[in-house]
């Protein structure tokens, strides 16, 4: 009988081994797309050509010490004149889909119409890069809002500190929709919501780099408040956004319209009830925060006790307007990390070497390699509450989408970020293009995305951030994520394919989409 059982467990696992082998562009359901993601500021460069305005990442970058290496994004990967070139490679990637950002002070140097006319040579750009991708066979996406708030807007009345944004934002997406809808079928109103608050206005480690000088680094700000402000006219902007598209474009153009988030994956340190109660917390205060009143028209019900009168409230009517505003929701994945609760929690070092101590989770697998203590950061804002580390855990993406689909109802879901970073210190080129560890972790989540589908998720798509190198905001040019090699070094800013490129080519077969 043992005998039998150990057969039957046998080839149990080798069918698991051939299912993770064996994936390639058949094993998703018809339509399902890849793609990649990039954003404005971080790819195209020419920040000062062609009567681009300055947004809030020009001006944080000039402030020492503020990005790692010194960088900004003046230069980039230089999208902005290479962006046919990169469509090729796109292409040979085997690319259905590209998001890109529709850079706001390129469309409008002074953040709306009231400070500047509309630059037509920043919509040209757009046009050609729209009408590249299509004629290539490449969907676009576009995304209205990826933290280059127009500095303009900034020194006039604090950007989304203020309700006045969602005027001037209404403004920006609705001239999107008209100049561009008629090609752009997919439409992402924010890029990561929880990340422009929290790095923004919590910490202060992104621009506009503001916060309490106990949380960071920072001369001006309120860790305690201004996140959850900033947070909520966020989702008042992506509001606005949909009502527009949704009562005067989609039904002409017929595209479709949702948000990106951003959301680890967190798994409580122990399995003490007090660390399974502070994961839940971290979740709801992280993604809850902003995926609640989307889903169910309010904020969870556990921020709203903890973060009580420093959390703005929703209208009756802003509460009907932003229930059901979506018709996906994007989803970016990084990395999972543990939760104690504040009461036992012990920051981690600021290094990037392992804890010596280890969770007494039996569920957390020994393949996830170093331990990141994360406090639970729900008494000070919208936090992820120090998570600082970058774990990659691939099974990490399931469980969230698994979570996303009993939570809300199964939404439609596109990953519309998923990556892997290593760190360029200076190592020889040859080490950086042998990615071995980014081939894993991509082969790996694509096995757990499609776990997901295969037990019922709606995931429509899966976009890898990114197809190249680009400018990683406060940690600048040393984080690589690009399935190519961008060569910074000697300025010519050539693409090079790393071990990861050809991989995704030879797997994810670029011929499959004309079979
Ligand atoms: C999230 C952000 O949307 C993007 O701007 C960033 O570069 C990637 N994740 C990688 O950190």
């Amino acid at each position: 009988k043992d005998f039998q059982k150990s057969l039957v467990y046998l080839a149990l696992v080798v069918f698991v081994s051939e299912c993770v082998v064996a994936l390639d562009r058949s094993s998703f359901p018809l339509g399902f797309q890849l793609g990649f993601s990039t954003s404005a500021y971080q790819v195209e460069g020419a920040a000062h050509e062609d009567g681009r305005g300055l947004s809030i990442w020009d001006t944080f970058c000039k402030i020492p010490g503020k990005i790692a290496g010194g960088g900004n994004g003046d230069v980039a990967a230089d999208v902005y004149h290479r962006y046919k070139e990169d469509i090729q490679i796109l292409k040979s990637l085997g690319t259905d889909v590209y998001r890109f950002s529709i850079g706001w002070p390129r469309i409008f140097p002074g953040g709306s119409r009231r400070h500047a006319e509309v630059n037509s040579k920043g919509v040209h750009y757009y046009n050609s890069l729209i009408n590249e991708l299509i004629d290539n066979g490449i969907e676009p996406i576009a995304t209205i809002f990826h933290w280059d708030v127009p500095q303009v807007l900034e020194d006039e009345y604090g950007g989304f500190r203020s309700k006045k944004i969602l005027h001037d934002f209404a403004e920006f997406a609705e001239f999107c929709f008209k100049a561009f809808g008629d090609r752009v079928k997919k439409w992402v109103t924010v890029n990561e919501p929880s990340i422009f608050a929290t790095h923004g206005y919590l910490n202060g480690i992104n621009a506009p780099g503001r916060c309490s000088p106990q949380y960071g680094n920072c001369t001006e700000g309120d860790s305690l408040r201004e996140p959850y402000i900033v947070a909520h006219n966020l989702l008042l902007a992506h509001m606005h956004a949909v009502k527009i598209y949704r009562t005067k474009y989609q039904e002409k153009q017929k595209g479709n319209i949702g948000i990106a988030l951003h959301s680890d994956w967190y798994m409580p340190y122990s399995s003490l009830q007090m660390d399974v109660d502070a994961t839940q917390r971290v979740l709801d205060n992280s993604l809850g925060l902003y995926i609640d009143p989307i889903m169910f028209g309010d904020y969870p019900l556990s921020v709203k006790q903890l973060v009580r009168d420093r959390l703005p409230v929703f209208t009756e009517q802003e509460s009907k307007d932003i229930k059901g505003s979506f018709d996906f929701i994007g989803m970016n994945y990084y990395v999972t990390a543990y939760v104690m609760d504040n009461s036992t929690a012990v920051p981690p070092p600021p290094t990037d070497t392992p804890s010596q101590e280890e969770p007494d989770n039996p569920e957390i697998p020994d393949t996830f390699a170093i331990t990141t203590t994360v406090k639970d950061g729900v008494e000070i804002g919208p936090s992820e509450g120090g998570v600082g580390y970058w774990r990659s855990y691939p099974r990490g993406v399931k469980l969230l989408l698994d979570y996303i689909k009993t939570k809300y109802n199964n939404p439609p879901v596109y990953i519309t970020e998923i990556g892997y970073v290593t760190l360029d210190n200076g190592q020889p080129l040859e080490n950086i293009l042998q990615d071995t560890d980014r081939i894993q972790f991509t082969q790996d989540s694509l096995n757990f995305t499609l776990q997901a589908i295969r037990e019922g998720a709606d995931i429509r798509g899966f976009l890898m951030w990114s197809y190249i190198d680009n400018f990683e905001w406060d940690s600048g040019y040393p984080f690589r994520l690009g399935l190519y090699y961008v060569n910074y070094t000697n300025n010519d800013l050539q693409r090079i394919p790393k071990a990861s490129a050809n991989w995704f080519r030879e797997a994810m077969n670029p011929d499959w989409k004309n079979n």
